[in-house]
C-alpha cells in the first residue's frame, strides 16, 4: 500500500464555489446510465480561477459552459477531480457523463440491488454519479428527471415532490421530481424499480397532509406494516417532544437488500436496508421489531437533525448522528419500557463502543483527522455521541433542554453547522458554561471514576477521582465535566439523599450529613459514560433494594463479574451471588427487566478487564457458573419457563415480549445442563412455537447441545426459509456463532450455500462477521480463524471496501491479546497491509491497529 493521505479538520476551508441549483436527468439502461447534470454555479471566492469538481470513476462525454461546448483544452481530468479552467463569477455548467450501476459492487453512488436501481451518497457517493462539489456545506436545490423502461421500472422516485410523469414511444417513460429544500449532495437519492407499496397518511399538527409510502420487492408488502406504524409514531413524537413538523407532502421509504449500513435519511426518500423495514411474526424476532421501530424513527428524526440543519464538514458527523441517536433512544424509551431501553442501550455501548475506545482506533466523537470518512460511522460517533447529548440533557433538565433545541432549530435552520454551534445554543438557552464539557468532543478513551467512601461521626465523605486515559498518540488528556446521579440509601433501601452531582475536578470530596452509614447508589441511569471503580461494594443489597433499575442491573452485572473472576483465579463459586440470583428468580418484576437482571456478564465484559486477554479461562468460568446456577435452580427455572411459554402467542405488546424474553432466558440457562429433558423442551419449542423469536432460541440451543436434533430442525428451517434472505441471515449467524467444534470448517463450506451471496453485506456480516465475534474459534490458538477472516477481508475488499473494513473491526482487540494470539494475529494483519491493492478503508483500520503508518 502506498502512502494514504490524511485529512485534517484544521485544514477546513470554505468552498470557493457554490451550487445554486442542480437539474439532473438520468437515463437508465441495462448496461449503463447516462447522467446530464445542469448546475447554476456561483463563485464565492473572487480570487479563484479554476472550478474543481469531485469526480470518481466517471466517464465524461461532454461539457458545456453557458451553452458553449468546451474543448479538451478547457478542462483537466485528474485522479479524483474534474478541473474546469478559468471560469467566471456566475455560470451555467452542463456535464454529460456515463456510469455503470450494474457493475457497482461498492454500493456507493448509483447501484443495483437485485433489480432495483438505488443510490447511496453519504458521505462521498455523489462524486461517483456526476462531477460535483461533493461536500455537505454546499447546498443546492435539486430537480431530477428519471427515464427508464416502463415495464421493468414502473416506479421512478427521487427527493421531494413529483412534478410530472411522461410516456415515451419506445417503451420508456419518465418522471420529474423537485425538492424545494436546498440540500447537500449526500442527501440526494433516486430509485427505479418494479416495486410493491403500502400507503398511509399523516396529518401534521398544523393540519398539513403528508402521504406516506413504503416500497419493497413485490410480495413483501404485508411485511411493511410495522414500519409504517413506526413512521407515524415517530412523526407524532417529534411534534410532541421537539415541536418538529414534517415539511414535504410526501414521505417515501424504499427497502433494498443490498445496503452497506442500516438506512439512509435522504430528503423525502429514505433508502433502507430491508432488515430494518420488513417484519412479520413468522420471519422476524422481537428484537427485529424493536430495531425497525428505532431505525425508522432515527431516519425520520434526521429530517430536522441532519437535513434541515446539516454538518459543515464530515468531522462534525456526531452533530447529526449523536443527536439523532439520542432522539431515537428517547423515542423508543417513551414507547416501550424506559428502564429496559436504558439498560439495553448501555449494554450495547459497552459491548461495542468501550471496546473501540480502548483500542488503537479510539477517536473522539469529533475526530480531528481521517484517511477515509467512511471509517468514522462508528459506535463512538453514534452511541458515545448520544451519551454526550444525554449528559447535556441531564445538565439542563427537560425544560431548558427543549428551549435550547428550539433555539438551535431557529438559529441554524437550512444551514450547515458545527458541533460548536449546537453547544452555543445549549449553553445560551441552558444558562450554563459548557467550556470544560467540550472535552467530551475532543478527547478519546473511557474515563474511570474512582470512588472512595469514608464514614465518621455523622458525616459521610465521598471522594471522587477521575482517571483519564491518555490519547492514542500518548498525549495527556484532561478531566471531564459531567452529571453524576447518585443516592444514599439506608439499610432498608430508602433514599436518605438523592441528587445529581456535577463533576469537574480531577478529584473532589462531597460531604453528606448522616448519622448512619449509608449505602451508595452511583451513576444512576448511567448518567455519564464512564467506568466506576468502587473499593467497597453492596451488590446483593442494591440488586434487591435500589429503586433505580439501572443500578440494580449494574449491581447484578458487577456481582457476576466478581464471581466469575474469582472462579478464574481458581476460587469457589460465591454462594452469596447464587443466593442473590435466586432472589431475583423469585421476585415479582417486569419480565423483560427480570430477564436482563438474570443475564450473566458477557465474555466481552470480562475480557475488557483482563490485563492480557485470554479467552479460555473466561469461557470455562462462565460455563461453570451457568451449570451451577442451572442445577441449583432447575425447578424454579422450569417453573418460570412453563408459566410463560405460550407457543401460540405472537403478540408484540410488552407483556407478551416480556414472557418470551424471561422464558427464553430460563431455557438458555437450563441448557447448560445438557439434559435430555432440556433438549426435548427446546425441540418442542422449535416445533410448536409460531414466533421467530422462539424458534431461533430453540435452534441455537439445539445447535450447541444436541447436534442430532439440530440437524433435523436446521434442515426443516432451511427448507422453509431458504428464499427469505432476512431469515437466512439468522441461519448463517446462528451457525457461525456455534460453540461446537468444527465451526470454522462449517462456515467455510457455507460460503458455497445457494442462499449465500458475497455481494450482499447482510449475508457477509451474518456469516463472516458472526464468526469473527465467535471468540472461541476466531482466536483459536493455531491462528486459523485469523487467517480465514484475513483472506476474506482481502477478497471482499476488491468487491466492497466498506464491507471489508467493517470485518477488520474484529481485530481491534489486538493490542490487548496475550502474546501467543498477538503474534499470530500480527502476522495475518501484516499480510493485509502489504497487499498492494488494499483499499484505504481497510488500510486505515489495520495500520492503526498494528501501529504502522
Ligand atoms: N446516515 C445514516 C444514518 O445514520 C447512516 C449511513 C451512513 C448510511 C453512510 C449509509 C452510508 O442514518
Ligand atoms: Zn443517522
Amino acid at each position: 500500500m502506498s502512502k494514504v493521505e490524511t485529512i485534517y479538520l484544521k485544514d477546513y476551508k470554505k468552498s470557493e464555489f457554490t451550487v445554486k441549483t442542480c437539474d439532473l436527468v438520468f437515463e437508465l439502461f441495462e448496461e449503463y446510465a447516462q447522467v446530464t447534470n445542469l448546475m447554476h454555479i456561483i463563485k464565492v471566492d473572487k480570487n479563484s480561477k479554476d472550478l474543481l469538481l469531485n469526480s470518481v470513476d466517471l466517464e465524461l462525454i461532454e461539457i458545456y459552459l453557458d451553452d458553449v461546448k468546451l474543448n479538451e483544452s478547457r478542462y483537466i481530468i485528474e485522479k479524483e477531480h474534474l478541473r474546469v479552467l478559468d471560469v467566471g463569477d456566475e455560470f451555467k455548467l452542463i456535464i454529460i457523463n456515463k456510469i455503470y450501476p450494474q457493475l457497482n459492487s461498492e454500493l456507493e453512488g448509483l447501484y443495483k440491488s437485485g433489480s432495483i436501481f438505488c443510490t447511496q451518497n453519504e458521505p462521498e457517493g455523489f462524486r461517483r454519479i456526476t462531477p460535483y462539489i461533493d461536500r455537505p456545506d454546499v447546498m443546492a436545490v435539486f430537480r431530477t428527471t428519471l427515464v427508464a423502461d416502463r415495464e421493468r421500472y414502473p416506479i421512478l422516485l427521487s427527493n421531494g415532490n413529483r412534478e410530472t410523469n411522461f410516456k415515451l414511444d419506445d417503451k420508456r417513460h419518465g418522471a420529474t421530481w423537485f425538492d424545494p429544500h436546498p440540500k447537500p449532495s449526500y442527501l440526494f437519492a433516486l430509485v427505479a424499480g418494479d416495486l410493491g407499496v403500502i400507503q398511509d397518511k399523516f396529518v401534521t399538527k398544523s393540519g398539513k397532509y403528508a402521504r406516506l409510502y413504503i416500497y419493497t420487492d413485490k410480495g413483501n408488502e404485508s411485511k411493511c406494516k410495522h414500519a409504517m406504524k413506526s413512521l407515524k409514531e415517530s412523526m407524532k413524537w417529534d411534534e410532541d417532544v421537539y415541536g418538529r413538523e414534517y415539511d414535504l407532502d410526501l414521505y417515501n421509504i424504499v427497502a433494498v437488500d443490498s445496503f452497506n449500513m442500516g438506512a439512509m435519511e435522504n430528503k423525502g426518500l429514505n433508502i433502507f436496508n430491508s432488515a430494518y423495514v420488513l417484519a412479520d411474526e413468522d420471519s422476524a424476532t422481537d428484537g427485529n421489531f424493536m430495531a425497525i421501530q428505532s431505525v425508522i424513527a432515527h431516519e425520520y428524526f434526521h429530517n430536522w437533525t441532519g437535513n434541515r440543519i446539516t454538518c459543515r464538514d464530515w468531522f462534525q458527523l456526531t452533530l447529526k448522528e449523536g443527536l439523532t441517536v439520542f432522539r431515537d433512544q428517547c423515542f423508543s424509551a417513551d414507547l416501550n419500557s424506559k428502564e429496559v431501553k436504558r439498560i439495553e442501550d448501555v449494554r450495547a455501548l459497552r459491548e461495542r463502543q468501550f471496546v473501540e475506545d480502548g483500542s488503537p482506533t479510539a477517536h473522539p466523537i469529533q475526530p480531528d483527522s481521517y484517511m477515509t470518512i467512511n471509517n468514522f460511522y462508528t459506535a463512538t460517533v453514534y452511541e458515545k455521541g448520544a451519551e454526550v447529548i444525554r449528559m447535556i440533557y441531564t445538565l439542563l433538565g427537560e425544560e431548558k433542554y427543549r428551549k435550547a433545541t428550539d433555539l438551535y432549530f431557529e438559529t441554524f435552520d437550512s444551514q450547515a453547522v458545527r458541533t460548536d454551534d449546537f453547544l452555543w445554543a445549549m449553553s445560551k438557552a441552558g444558562g450554563i458554561d459548557l467550556k470544560q464539557f467540550e472535552r467530551w468532543y475532543h478527547q478519546s478513551g473511557t474515563p474511570k471514576l474512582q470512588v472512595d467512601e469514608k464514614f465518621e461521626e455523622g458525616k459521610y465523605t465521598l471522594t471522587l477521582t477521575q482517571i483519564i486515559p491518555n490519547a492514542v498518540d500518548g498525549s495527556e488528556q484532561k478531566p471531564y465535566y459531567f452529571p453524576l446521579k447518585m443516592a444514599l440509601l439506608d439499610d432498608s433501601g430508602k433514599e436518605i439523599e438523592a441528587k445529581t452531582l456535577t463533576i469537574s475536578k480531577e478529584s473532589e470530596d462531597f460531604v453528606f450529613k448522616t448519622n448512619l452509614k449509608p449505602i451508595l447508589s452511583i451513576n444512576r441511569d448511567f448518567s455519564a459514560p464512564i467506568i466506576v471503580e468502587q473499593a467497597e461494594n453492596n451488590y446483593a443489597f442494591l440488586m434487591k433494594h435500589d429503586k433505580n433499575s439501572f443500578v440494580r442491573y449494574e449491581s447484578a452485572q458487577s456481582f457476576g463479574v466478581a464471581t466469575m473472576e474469582a472462579l478464574m483465579r481458581g476460587e469457589a463459586i460465591d454462594e452469596a451471588f447464587v443466593k442473590a440470583y435466586g432472589h431475583i428468580l423469585g421476585s415479582e418484576l417486569d419480565l423483560s427487566f427480570k430477564a436482563l437482571l438474570l443475564e450473566l456478564p458477557s465474555v466481552t465484559a470480562l475480557m475488557q478487564r483482563q490485563e492480557e486477554v485470554d479467552f479460555e479461562p473466561i469461557y470455562e468460568a462462565k460455563e461453570k457458573l451457568e451449570k451451577h446456577l442451572a442445577a441449583a435452580f432447575e425447578d424454579k427455572l422450569l417453573e418460570i419457563y412453563t408459566q410463560n411459554h405460550k407457543p401460540l402467542c405472537k403478540e408484540l405488546d410488552a407483556k407478551s415480549m416480556g414472557e418470551r424474553s424471561i422464558k427464553n432466558r430460563c431455557l438458555k440457562l437450563l441448557s447448560a445442563l445438557k439434559s435430555d429433558k432440556i433438549i426435548e423442551t427446546a425441540n418442542a419449542q422449535y416445533n410448536d412455537s409460531i414466533t421467530m423469536t422462539d424458534r431461533v432460541v430453540a435452534l441455537d440451543i439445539l445447535e450447541n447441545i444436541a447436534p442430532l436434533h439440530a440437524k433435523v430442525s436446521q434442515e426443516h428451517f432451511y427448507k422453509r426459509y431458504k428464499n427469505d434472505t432476512l431469515v437466512m441471515n439468522k441461519y448463517f449467524s446462528l451457525l457461525a456463532s456455534s460453540q461446537r467444534e468444527g465451526v470454522l470448517e462449517r462456515v467455510a463450506a457455507l460460503q458455497n450455500d445457494d442462499a449465500y451471496n458475497e455481494l450482499v453485506p447482510n449475508l457477509v456480516r451474518s456469516l463472516i462477521g458472526s464468526f469473527s465475534r465467535n471468540y472461541k474459534y476466531f482466536h483459536a490458538k493455531e491462528g486459523l480463524g485469523y487467517k480465514f477472516v484475513v483472506d476474506k477481508i482481502i477478497d471482499i475488499d476488491k468487491i466492497n471496501p466498506q464491507m471489508a473494513s467493517g470485518l477488520a473491526g474484529a481485530f481491534k482487540i489486538y493490542e490487548k491479546l496475550n502474546s501467543v494470539n498477538k503474534k499470530l494475529m500480527r502476522a495475518e494483519l501484516e499480510r493485509v497491509v502489504s497487499e498492494p491493492s488494499i483499499s484505504k478503508n481497510v488500510y486505515e483500520i489495520v495500520s492503526k491497529i498494528i501501529k504502522i503508518s
